[in-house]
Parts: C-alpha cells; sequence; structure tokens
C-alpha cells in the first residue's frame, strides 16, 4: 500500500518524538512492504517564526494532499506573548477546523505492564483501565462567536467567550461514541454541567435521543466535575466518556494520569474527511525540551492509530502496540514512567528499542 504522510513536528520536544514515531512507522513500512512518503510542514511557533502566522496556506495544502497527518506538539514561552491571533495554539485549532476533525479519540489503558507508574492504589486499579475519551474537538466555547474583550463604562476591562453548540454538532459526535461504546464494552457516560449550562441541556436533550438507536449501549449522563472526581475514586466505572471540547481536554488529561503518565496518551483526530490527524495529547514540554526526557510512546501509539484508522492496516497497528508492551515487559521506561533515581531510557533510545524489536 502507498502512505503519504504529512509530517508537522511542531514546537519543543515535538520534533524529538516526531523523529522516533518516524523511525518506527518506516520500519513498519519496510516489514509490511507499504510505500511510505513522508512530506514535512510547519504549524504553530516555528511557522510563527518563518511566515508570521501558525499555519501557512502551504501546510494546510500539504495536509489536505495528504493520506493521513502525523503531528508532535506546538507552543512555547517564547511565543507566549505574542498577538493572540497568531499564538501556535492558533495553528492547531485552524488545522482542526480546516479538515473537519470534529471528533478527537483519546484512549486512556492502563498497560499490564505499568500498573507499578499508576499513581493510584491497586484496590482503585482493580482489574485494569481502559477508557475511551471522545472530545468534540471544532466547536464549543473553543468556536464559539462572540469572543473578545473590551473595556466598559467605568474603564475596567473585560473579555469573553461564547460556549455553544447546535444540535446537529452535539448529534454526530455523540452517535459517534456510541459507535465506538458499541464495539468497546457497550457504556456510554455523556459529561457536561447541563445543572448550570443551556448547552448541556441541549446536549443531553440530544444525547437523550442519540440513546434511542442505541438501546444495548448502557448510557449515562454526568456532571463533569463529578466526573473530575469519579476518574480518581473509581476509574474502572467508565468505559467509553463523550464530551465537549473543553471538558474533554481537561478529563483527557486527567484520565492519562491514572495509566502512568500524559507521556504514553495517544489520539485519533477524524472527521467526515479523507485526512484524519493523529496526535500525543500532551503538549511541547518546554521544560524537558532538548534533554533527551521525553516519552516517544505517546506519539508511536499515535502512529499505531494512523495505521489502524487512516489505513485499516489492522496487523500492523497490533506489532507496534505489542512491541511496545514487550518493551515495557522487560523494564524499559523513560523517565517518566520510571521511579526517581532508576536508570532510564533517552527518547531515542526507547524509539530505537521500538523499532529494533518490531
Ligand atoms: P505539556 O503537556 O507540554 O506538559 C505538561 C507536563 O507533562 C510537563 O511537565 C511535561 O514535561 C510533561 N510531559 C508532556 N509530554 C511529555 C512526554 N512526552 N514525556 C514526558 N513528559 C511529558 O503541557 P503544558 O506545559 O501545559 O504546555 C506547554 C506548551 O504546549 C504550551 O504552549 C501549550 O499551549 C502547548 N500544548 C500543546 C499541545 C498540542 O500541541 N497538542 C497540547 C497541550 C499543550
Ligand atoms: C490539546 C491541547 C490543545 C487543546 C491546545 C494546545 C490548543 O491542549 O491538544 O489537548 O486545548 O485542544
Ligand atoms: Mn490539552
Amino acid at each position: 500500500m502507498d502512505l503519504n504522510i504529512c509530517v508537522l513536528p511542531g514546537d519543543g520536544i515535538g520534533p524529538e518524538i516526531i523523529e522516533q514515531a518516524v523511525v518506527v512507522l518506516e520500519k513498519v513500512c519496510e516489514k509490511f512492504g507499504h510505500k511510505l512518503s513522508l512530506d514535512e510542514a510547519q504549524i504553530g511557533g516555528v511557522a510563527i517564526d518563518a511566515h508570521n502566522t501558525p499555519l501557512p496556506q502551504a501546510t494546510i495544502d500539504k495536509c489536505l494532499a495528504s493520506d493521513a497527518v502525523l503531528m508532535g506538539a506546538i507552543g512555547g514561552p517564547k511565543w507566549d506573548k505574542i498577538d493572540k491571533s497568531i499564538r501556535p495554539e492558533r495553528g492547531l485549532l485552524g488545522i482542526r477546523k480546516a479538515l473537519g476533525l470534529y471528533a478527537n479519540l483519546r484512549p486512556a489503558k492502563l498497560w499490564d505492564e505499568l500498573k507499578d507508574a499508576s499513581f493510584l492504589k491497586d484496590s482503585v486499579i482493580g482489574d485494569g483501565l481502559d477508557i475511551m475519551v471522545v472530545r468534540e474537538l471544532i466547536g464549543g466555547i473553543y468556536f464559539g462567536e462572540p469572543r473578545g474583550e473590551g473595556v466598559d463604562e467605568n474603564g475596567e476591562r473585560y473579555a469573553y467567550n461564547t460556549m455553544v453548540y447546535k444540535e446537529s454538532e452535539v448529534k454526530r459526535i455523540v452517535k459517534l461514541a456510541f459507535e465506538i461504546a458499541r464495539k468497546r464494552g457497550s457504556k456510554l457516560h455523556s459529561v457536561e454541567k447541563a445543572n448550570v449550562l443551556d448547552v448541556s441541556q441541549l446536549w443531553n436533550e440530544v444525547a437523550e435521543e442519540v440513546s434511542k438507536d442505541y438501546s444495548d449501549v448502557d448510557y449515562h449522563t454526568m456532571y463533569v466535575d463529578n466526573c473530575a472526581m469519579q476518574l480518581v475514586r473509581n476509574p474502572g466505572q467508565f468505559d467509553t466518556i463523550v464530551t465537549g471540547n473543553l471538558f474533554g481536554d481537561i478529563i483527557s488529561d486527567e484520565a492519562s494520569m491514572i495509566t502512568g503518565s500524559i507521556g504514553m496518551l495517544p489520539s485519533a483526530s477524524i472527521g467526515d474527511g479523507k485526512v484524519s490527524l493523529f496526535e500525543p495529547i500532551h503538549g511541547s514540554a518546554p521544560d524537558i525540551t532538548g534533554t533527551g526526557k521525553a516519552n516517544p510512546l505517546a506519539t508511536i501509539l499515535s502512529v499505531s492509530m494512523m495505521l489502524r484508522y487512516s489505513f485499516d492496516l489492522d496487523a500492523e497497528a497490533d506489532l507496534i502496540e505489542a512491541t511496545v508492551a514487550k518493551v515495557l515487559a522487560e523494564g524499559y521506561r523513560t523517565a517518566d514512567i520510571m521511579e526517581d533515581g532508576k536508570e532510564c531510557l533517552s527518547c531515542s533510545e526507547m524509539g530505537a528499542l521500538v523499532a529494533s524489536k518490531l
């Protein structure tokens, strides 16, 4: 098969983790006889430095011309004070919107081999944890209008954003989440704040209607504050979670910690179009950039999601996941999943190890 991948390394640890993910991708393609073409493009801070915009048109064009996009991470202190209309984060939001990627799938799984890295007690972990967060990605408060800032009649500054969802936007993400839940543990929690927010009340009404077509799926609603607490108290009760853009951003970072480290969590951003985007859920980690401490496994596992979702290459995806499990079972760790002071692998050592054991 021909695989045309657009690679967006981005900022901070982005290029470091992408380099290792590409090593693994190349090895898998070689092993299975696929023809891999990689095309690199700029996004985020590097694009601001070169073109004064976090998302050059050339990057959008390259993504649209590819079969799938593999991204590292964007952002960093260097660009935190610049005009907010061209912040690195706008580049990421822009490419998600341009590709119509309305669903972000963030599987938070506790690898058996990593039980010792979880911060939760064995009694809370039970038989293991495997949660899929389905986050709406191109709506809600991230994109709602009006937004802006001003100064009132007393000279006091204010700023505002709008959390808005249309019925059709809720319907498509909830429907997708039910389909995903059906193929997993047949249990879905819709996470919202309907006790306060009108937008969540509509969300619930629409979700309830959609649920009628999925009577085989055990459907629940849960307030987001309670969900944040339940994820730590009794994470085993969750199988699939569907939620809006902002709540999903927060809940998925939290879910990552029950599994050991944010450096382990991949994601797939998908829509109705041909091109999907795959990226770790973490950011550019400025605090460890250039130290070799970044864990490349979230990005390597994002490659696995890419092979599965964009190309139906299940055997290739399974092989990557099995190899990650093997490496972990043999005790190899990067610093984020290793006990303090014990010897661990660098980012490039971990990438090379996974590639060599495929
Ligand atoms: P972050 O995810 O970059 O880092 C949070 C913490 O997790 C840091 O201590 C970091 O060292 C650690 N961490 C993250 N990834 C790791 C990995 N692979 N291995 C080991 N440790 C890892 O979040 P932040 O510090 O809040 O944000 C830093 C920058 O990244 C900001 O500019 C933010 O906007 C951006 N960001 C980008 C994305 C993205 O590109 N998708 C996601 C989140 C944050
Ligand atoms: C993520 C990030 C992004 C988000 C930022 C950097 C725009 O936190 O991918 O989780 O909030 O979606
Ligand atoms: Mn986030």
